[in-house]
């Protein structure tokens, strides 16, 4: 299995950096005050150490005790504002970001609703939610983890740095001699964290991945007894996931100690060279004493950035990722110059279709066919045919690469996509319930739609003796995604919903075939009632709707091999014939009407 999240971007990218800071732009203000915040807060804690040195040196040394709260009273005010300003610093900076990480999950969502079939083919929902989720939390992690104060680390450092060769510069120098062996521990785990944090990266994205596609086929993994063997996998996947945060572990439990080592070390130095100072009285107590205070500050901030190098590389590959998406091109959409339709009566004409989901693989061939205003086509063939997709492109959820299609007039390429869709009622075999009510269901958030009309609707499709059963009647909540409806009431929900919104044209892709014979009798009648006045297309597997229909077009292998009515086939004797042989006929036995 190969996983994006093994990618192992660069630390910083500056391209992908400029980008990340456009989304900032919005909010300027508050990132400019932040970071003007962030360099006060880091000069502020340099101020500590000064005010020890001067206390000892001034004051203490010299027996002067009057003036001692006063500067007693600065330090404290010192910590004080400190603490308010990182206060607001902090605050002020995660609101940015929080408000730039919901525009940025609102803009890939908005992103995904206007991409085509085809990608959806390509990407799998789990990958896709990743995006929203896991990559979004990582750039999360960039604001909250407080990368953005790395700024304010490196302006202390250099502060330091600045004071203590102010101080003493031999001392100074001697003090900085650790700093090349801290450097070259932190590269070195830099480089392994690297590589260890990728691993477990990767590893929480397959472990995911495992866990979503388990659960959706929990069924499927009780029924065939699979429990054990997929409990194995699983368990494999789960220890190397521990054994990946164990090796990070490993290398957070040397690297820290290393520093502390290092730093003690420094410590160490001043004491020895810094103590002979004193005696030599080139360097004073007080100076001794913010000598020390201020090595204590200068190490942690050091060991912290390569953590921060971490949160920040991924970042950058998790933001490389999500622009990806968003890059993604919307290959379906309405055109620049939209063709309103002149008569706007529901016909329907294929004009030597030819359409292959994947280069040359052809799956709908030289397909002519016209629809007339009202007329109902029923659509037959085998499996993969090609039924579905000829409905698909209906409604341009993929475009034709020859030939033209065309509704009401004028190709579909031409229409404002949004008008061509409303065109079309849509009943499929897997009718696809929203976590809602029944009537949420039905009006599918189209507030023109009365309650009346919903009953009515209800009532139309013979859904109302089953609604009446219920405690809330249409406001009934729909368990999610139906689970707690038969197929055939979902089937019935479907069709009210299609006949309330009252599409020029309606589809039934297979609508009848999940339908259990209790309900048959139900559903066939509420058919009858939606296709009333209405252009049709009917993908059948019941012998009533096909013989039903004005015409009917047998699709084989992506063309359409004969069109007429129901006697007129059986009387052809061909692909027809046959398939009422095999597949029609016994239901007039099974179902006698
Ligand atoms: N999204 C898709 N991507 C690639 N191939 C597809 C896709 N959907 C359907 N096909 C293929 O196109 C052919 C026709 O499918 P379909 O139109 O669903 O047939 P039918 O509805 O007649 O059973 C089949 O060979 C199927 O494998
Ligand atoms: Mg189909």
């Amino acid at each position: 299995m190969l996983h994006e999240e093994q990618t192992l971007g660069k630390v910083y990218d500056g391209r992908l950096m400029r980008r990340l800071l456009a989304y900032l732009a919005p909010y300027k203000m508050r990132v400019v005050i932040s970071f003007v915040l962030v360099l006060a807060a880091s000069a502020l804690k340099l101020v500590g150490p000064i005010l020890t040195k001067i206390v000892i040196d001034d004051y203490i040394a010299v027996g002067n005790l009057s003036g001692l709260s006063t500067i007693a009273a600065i330090y404290i005010l010192a910590l004080v504002l400190q603490f308010v300003v990182s206060y607001f610093q902090i605050y002020i900076m995660n609101m940015a970001g929080q408000r730039v990480l919901a525009d940025m999950r609102g803009e890939i969502f908005s992103h995904l609703q206007k991409l085509q079939s085809s990608f959806f083919d390509r990407n799998p929902v789990g990958r896709l939610v990743t995006r929203v989720t896991t990559d979004v939390d990582a750039l999360n992690e960039l604001f909250t983890s407080g990368v953005v104060t790395i700024f304010g680390d490196i302006f202390m450092l250099l502060g330091i740095m600045g004071v203590l060769v102010y101080l003493d510069w031999k001392l100074a120098l001697v003090t900085f001699a650790v700093l090349p062996a801290l450097f070259v521990v932190t590269m070195i785990f830099k480089r392994r964290i690297r590589v260890v944090y990728r691993k477990v990266r990767t590893r929480v994205a397959m472990l995911n991945a495992f866990i979503q596609e388990n659960i959706v086929g929990m069924q499927v993994v009780q029924l065939f007894g699979q429990e054990e063997r997929k409990f194995g996998q699983y368990s494999e996947l789960n220890r190397q996931h521990t054994e990946a945060n164990i090796e990070s572990i490993l290398h957070y439990s040397i690297f820290y100690p290393v520093v502390e080592v290092l730093s003690a070390v420094a410590i160490g130095l001043i004491v020895w060279y810094g103590g002979g100072q004193l005696l030599l009285g080139t360097l004073t107590l007080g100076g001794f004493v913010a000598f020390i205070q201020y090595s204590e500050k200068f190490f942690r901030p050091i060991s912290d950035l390569s953590e921060k190098f971490n949160i920040l590389q991924g970042a950058m590959a998790s933001s490389e990722r999500i622009f990806t998406l968003l890059d993604t091109e919307v290959e379906i959409k309405t055109p620049a110059h939209i063709i309103a339709p002149g008569r706007d009566d529901g016909s329907i004409r294929f004009d030597n279709v030819s359409f292959a989901y994947e280069g040359e693989d052809w799956v709908l061939k030289d397909v002519d066919l016209t629809v007339r205003p009202g007329e109902t086509v029923a659509v037959v063939g085998h499996t993969g045919a090609g039924k579905s997709t000829l409905t698909g492109l209906l409604m341009r959820l993929y475009d034709v690469q020859k030939g033209q299609v065309v509704v009401g007039g004028v190709d579909v390429r031409d229409w404002d996509l949004k008008k061509l869709r409303r065109q079309f009622g849509m009943v499929l075999q897997d009718v696809h319930l929203f976590s809602g009510t029944i009537a949420s269901n039905i009006r599918l958030g189209d507030q023109t739609i009365s309650n009346e009309a919903i009953a009515e609707a209800a009532r139309i499709v013979n859904l109302d003796k089953w609604v009446a059963t219920l405690p809330r009647g249409l406001d009934e909540k729909v368990a999610e995604r139906g689970a707690s409806m038969s197929a055939g009431q979902k089937q019935l929900v479907s069709f009210a919903r299609a006949l309330v919104h009252d599409p020029k044209i309606l589809i039934l892709d297979e609508a009848t075939s999940n339908v259990d014979t209790h309900t048959e009798i139900l559903v066939r009648e509420a058919l009858e009632r939606l296709l009333e006045n209405r252009t049709s297309i009917v993908i059948a597997h019941r012998l009533s709707t096909i013989q039903r229909a004005d015409r009917i077009v047998v699709l084989h292998k992506g063309r359409v091999r004969e069109v007429g009515t129901h006697q007129e086939l059986l009387a052809e004797r061909g692909i027809y014939y046959r398939l009422y042989q095999l597949q029609y006929k016994d239901q007039e036995i099974e179902t006698p009407v």
